[in-house]
Parts: C-alpha cells; sequence; structure tokens
C-alpha cells in the first residue's frame, strides 16, 4: 500500500481473513461479511460473525497481523456485528440488496407503533447493523418528525430516487413527498400501490441488513401489497397492556397469518410506569396484553416498555430516545428490544434454512438437523 490507504485498498489486504466459525470456504470480505471504511484518516473493519469471543479474538488478530504488513502507521479499530442472515430473496426481488424485511404494525394508531419503529432502527444501527427505515404509514406518516428531517428526496440518475438520511440510516417517508406533511390525505388503490411500488423498487437503499416499515394501524392494503411484491422476514407487533385494545390486535395477527408473514414477536409499549420518587412499577394500563398477544400469535414477548415522557420529549424534537440519550434507563429499554428483534431474526433465518440454532454464551451456532 505504497499510496494513500482507501476502503477498497484495505479490504484487498484483508481478502484471506476468515471466520474460523463459520462453514463453508468463503472469506469474510467474499461474503460480504467484513465492511471497511477510513473515518478521520483511521481504518474501522466491522465483521459479521455469528462465533463467540474466542473466534471475534481470532478474527480481530487475523485483521491486525494482515493490515500491519501493509499499513503499520494506520490507526485501526475492529468492530463486531451480530450475524442475522437473510430472508429468502429470488430473482424477482424488488429489493435484493435488503437482507431483511422488518414489518412494524399494530391494531390501532397511538400505541406507539412509530415510536417502536424508530428506535428500533435506531438500536439496530447503534449495534452495527446497515439499516434503512420506509414510512409507510400513509395515515400518519411521522418520521419527518421523529428523526427531524424534512426535505424531497431526489434522484442522482434521473431513475432510482435517493432515501434521505440521518444518525447513519437511510430514511424514506410518504411525508417527504406530500406538498403539506399535515394534510390528511386520500389514497386511492392505484396510487397506493403505486406509491409503495416505488418505495420499494425504485429507492436506492443499497445493502442493508435491515429495513424497517412502519406500517399504517390495523388490517390494510399496505400489508397485503407487501406481502405480494416482496418476501418479508417477519412483523414485530405493537400493543398496549389494556384488554380493550386487544381485539384490534388479534386482527392484525390474523391478518398476518393470512398472507403469510411471520411474527417476529410482540412489543408490549406503556407496559408500566415509574416516577423518580422510588423503583415500584405502577401498571396504569393493566397488565398481561403483551403476553396474551404473543401467546396467540406463538410468538416471543420481546419487550414490555415502560412510559417515560422522555420518549415523547425526543420524539418531538427530531431524535430517537435511543440515539438522544443512549445511557437512561429507557433507552437501554429500546436498545435491549433491538438485540431481542435480532436475535429472533437470526433463529427465524436459520430455521428457514433448515439449520437449527443453539445458543451458548449467547452466540449463535448452526448446526445442520439430523432427519
Ligand atoms: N413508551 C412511551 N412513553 C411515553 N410516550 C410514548 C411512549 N411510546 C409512545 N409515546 C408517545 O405517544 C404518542 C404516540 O406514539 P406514536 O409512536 O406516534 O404512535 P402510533 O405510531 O402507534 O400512532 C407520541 O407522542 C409518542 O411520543
Ligand atoms: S410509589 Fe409510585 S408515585 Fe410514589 S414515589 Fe414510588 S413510583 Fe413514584
Ligand atoms: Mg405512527
Amino acid at each position: 500500500m505504497a499510496q494513500a490507504p482507501t476502503a477498497e485498498s484495505i479490504l484487498a489486504a484483508l481478502k484471506d481473513v476468515r471466520d474460523p466459525s463459520a462453514a463453508g470456504g468463503k472469506t469474510l470480505v467474499e461474503a460480504g461479511r467484513l465492511r471497511a471504511s477510513l473515518v478521520d484518516g483511521a481504518a474501522k473493519v466491522t465483521v459479521e460473525t455469528g462465533g463467540n469471543d474466542d473466534t471475534r479474538a481470532t478474527i480481530e488478530r487475523a485483521v491486525r497481523e494482515a493490515l500491519a504488513t501493509v499499513a503499520p502507521e494506520l490507526g485501526l479499530t475492529v468492530a463486531f456485528v451480530q450475524s442475522v442472515g437473510s430472508r429468502e430473496i429470488t430473482s424477482e426481488d424488488p429489493l435484493p440488496g435488503v437482507r431483511n424485511l422488518v414489518l412494524v404494525m399494530a391494531g390501532k394508531g397511538g400505541v406507539g407503533k412509530s415510536t417502536v419503529a424508530a428506535n428500533l432502527t435506531m438500536g439496530l444501527a447503534r449495534a452495527g447493523h446497515r439499516v434503512g427505515l420506509l414510512d409507510a404509514d400513509i395515515y400518519g406518516p411521522s418520521v419527518p418528525t421523529m428523526f427531524g428531517v424534512e426535505g424531497r428526496p431526489h434522484s442522482l440518475d434521473g431513475k432510482t430516487i435517493e432515501p434521505l438520511e440521518r444518525f447513519g440510516v437511510k430514511l424514506m417517508s410518504i411525508g417527504f413527498l406530500m406538498e403539506d406533511p399535515k394534510a390528511a390525505v386520500v389514497w386511492r388503490g392505484p396510487m397506493l400501490h403505486g406509491a409503495l411500488q416505488q418505495f420499494l423498487k425504485d429507492v436506492n437503499w443499497g445493502k442493508l441488513d435491515f429495513l424497517v416499515v412502519d406500517l399504517p394501524p390495523g388490517t390494510g392494503d399496505v400489508a397485503l401489497s407487501l406481502s405480494q411484491k416482496v418476501r418479508v422476514t417477519g412483523a414485530v407487533v405493537v400493543t398496549t397492556p389494556q384488554e380493550i385494545a386487544l381485539i384490534d390486535v388479534y386482527k392484525a395477527v390474523s391478518m398476518a397469518e393470512k398472507l403469510n408473514i411471520p411474527i417476529v414477536g410482540v412489543v408490549e409499549n406503556e407496559s408500566y410506569f415509574v416516577c423518580d420518587g422510588c423503583d415500584k412499577k405502577h401498571s396504569i394500563f393493566g397488565s398481561g396484553g403483551g403476553q396474551k398477544i404473543a401467546e396467540f400469535a406463538k410468538a416471543p414477548l420481546l419487550a414490555q416498555l415502560p412510559l417515560d415522557p422522555s420518549v415523547r420529549v425526543w420524539g418531538d424534537q427530531g431524535t430517537p430516545v435511543v440515539q438522544a440519550v443512549p445511557q437512561s434507563k429507557i433507552a437501554q429499554a429500546f436498545g435491549d428490544m433491538a438485540a431481542a428483534v435480532a436475535d429472533r431474526v437470526a433463529v427465524m433465518n436459520a430455521e428457514r434454512l433448515g439449520t437449527l440454532q443453539i445458543t451458548r454464551d449467547g452466540m449463535p451456532t448452526r448446526l445442520p438437523i439430523i432427519r
């Protein structure tokens, strides 16, 4: 590396590095599981692996040794990200670079669906995944507010639309396309299908580990339209604990089942409230709703999130709480939710391939199923 290093020359130097925990002959670079970038003149190498701490240490040593021989002066950080696998991608898939499509749905509006979608997106991104968020809630797009972005996406080549970007995640919202985002939109079927088609096919999402989709509430056309166009990883169902809210959630879960959309899991929002006086948890809206839905959907209850005023405050200020105050308890609750979603997606993808996943020391390992 006689000249100044570039991301490409770093990748070339690391082309022989392998993951000792992965079956198959591909190197990490060949498998697209090693990424390199230059940040402020130093190299950052991110490696995706399902291996444990020993595996990570072995990979890190190999990366450091390989780079030391070609660019000994270059600063280097090595980061690891959990391997989550991929949904099924056919040759006609409109999103060939998107490994996982996770729909966030709810029975009705106002339960925190968009808040969960925004913090799930940021939680996954902060864990090192490449993430995009598609706001498909035609009745109440909230990504422009929650991420503090406005403006119109443009096209560089006259064919594809560039998503907007904030905090390192790609964003597309029906709100970016409206003359007045506060005005109600009456979508007729063909318009809706056309807009969604564009969001999937014509937006330059690039390579993503997760595309999170904020669906409109209820059982609607958007989920139907999506499930016809693309194979999704699954849906995260958001509910509040109270009994009265559940009937609509059962309907949403049944619709997902009819459309062959697997349920990733259930997130119960506004489960309890804690003030700064003591640690007692007050179940303001009752309890048990999330568990009931999880049992009905035969899927895990992934998180119970507290009611916390800072969620709304940061949401209104355009920074999801996970990003704004990452050390706070509430941000950690949302971060744990994102980690639970990633773990479950990894298991679902492995199961789909007919491989069994066992977790020892928290790291997934793949074994062939013996029939
Ligand atoms: N856990 C929470 N604690 C406090 N406020 C919340 C919480 N979850 C959501 N909110 C607030 O409730 C309102 C509705 O949430 P939103 O995500 O927009 O719901 P939906 O997308 O389901 O209509 C927003 O003002 C949001 O900031
Ligand atoms: S009991 Fe409830 S309201 Fe009273 S200090 Fe504890 S958390 Fe706050
Ligand atoms: Mg919303």
